[in-house]
């Protein structure tokens, strides 16, 4: 791994905001990343459990004791009334021009209810907080991060932490699938409108996070048996390898803007 700030993409003075940074992948993937950025950098962890930010946060700085600032900022991403003051605390006290490097990684995320088929989903609030939860947070996080870093002299990358779901239909994960493929195509069309920006989605694969153990546990015998065939492949990693993986790929910056990427390569989009 490179060692402290001395990334090409990271090193100089960078902003990072990771969503669902409390644990699972946002944890790895700020932990990973704290040893790549360089000085004057400073990353925002966003979630509900102010307690497993503090924990990233303690992981972080073990690895980058001195010159990273990290900020955490709780919120729940199920309310869109509170997205403008959750909003403005991932963003606040960030001057023009203190920053070469911006980068936003929309990584939260939940499965829905997987004991319901496609056809059984009636009930509209549950629906908005799922969708406000993992499309529409995404979408106006993302606009704020752009209005935030409107300016020219910043290099910006925005991150979709996709999934094999967003392309591959899997029952019981009709609300999953159908977030992750419309994020996907949203992030696909920004890349198309904002050639300026690096856009990235990218798919970690199955890795044991808190996620996995709810897939594995859902109820559903084939949902199960799939998460038992995978394991018996080997496929099924620790994030922190995943989380590696990303940042390599951003640090090799060799991916068409708007791309779809999986940690495998398993799809080519
Ligand atoms: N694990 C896998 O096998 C797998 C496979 C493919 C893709 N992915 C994707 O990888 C990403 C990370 O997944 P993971 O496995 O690390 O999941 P996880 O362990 O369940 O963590 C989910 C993260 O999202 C945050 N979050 C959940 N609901 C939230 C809400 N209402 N408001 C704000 N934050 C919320 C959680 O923070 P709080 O609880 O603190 O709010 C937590 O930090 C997700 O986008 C997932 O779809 C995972």
């Amino acid at each position: 791994m490179s060692s402290a700030g001395s990334s090409t993409v990271f090193g100089p003075a960078t902003f990072c905001a990771v969503t669902g940074g409390s644990r699972g992948l946002g944890r790895s993937i700020a932990v990973v990343l704290a040893g790549r950025l360089g000085e004057g950098s400073r990353l925002v962890l966003t979630g509900r459990s102010l307690q497993g930010l503090q924990e990233t946060k303690r992981q972080v700085e073990e690895k980058c004791p001195n010159y990273l600032e990290v900020k955490l900022v709780t919120g729940d991403m199920e309310d869109p009334t509170t997205y403008p003051a959750f909003f403005s605390d991932v963003f606040a006290n960030t001057q023009p021009g203190a920053f070469k490097n911006a980068m936003m990684i929309h990584n939260a995320g939940t499965l829905g209810d997987l004991s319901k088929k496609a056809a059984e989903h009636s009930d509209p609030q549950i629906l908005n907080k799922y969708y406000a939860t993992n499309l529409t947070s995404a979408i106006a996080l993302t606009a704020k991060f752009m209005e935030v870093f409107s300016g020219s002299g910043v290099r910006r990358t925005v991150v979709n932490i996709s999934s094999g779901a967003a392309i591959e239909p899997l029952e019981y994960h009709s609300l999953y699938c159908s977030s992750k493929a419309a994020r996907n195509m949203f992030f696909k069309v920004m890349a198309e409108e904002e050639p300026d920006v690096r856009v990235l989605s990218y798919s970690p694969g199955p890795m044991v996070t808190d996620m996995y153990y709810t897939i594995k546990s859902c109820g559903v015998k084939k949902v199960e048996d799939g998460c038992r065939i995978m394991e018996s492949q080997g496929l099924i990693q620790n994030p922190d390898d995943s989380a590696q993986h990303l940042l390599t790929l951003l640090e090799e910056d060799k991916f068409k803007s708007g791309a779809f990427l999986d940690v495998f390569d398993r799809f080519s989009l």
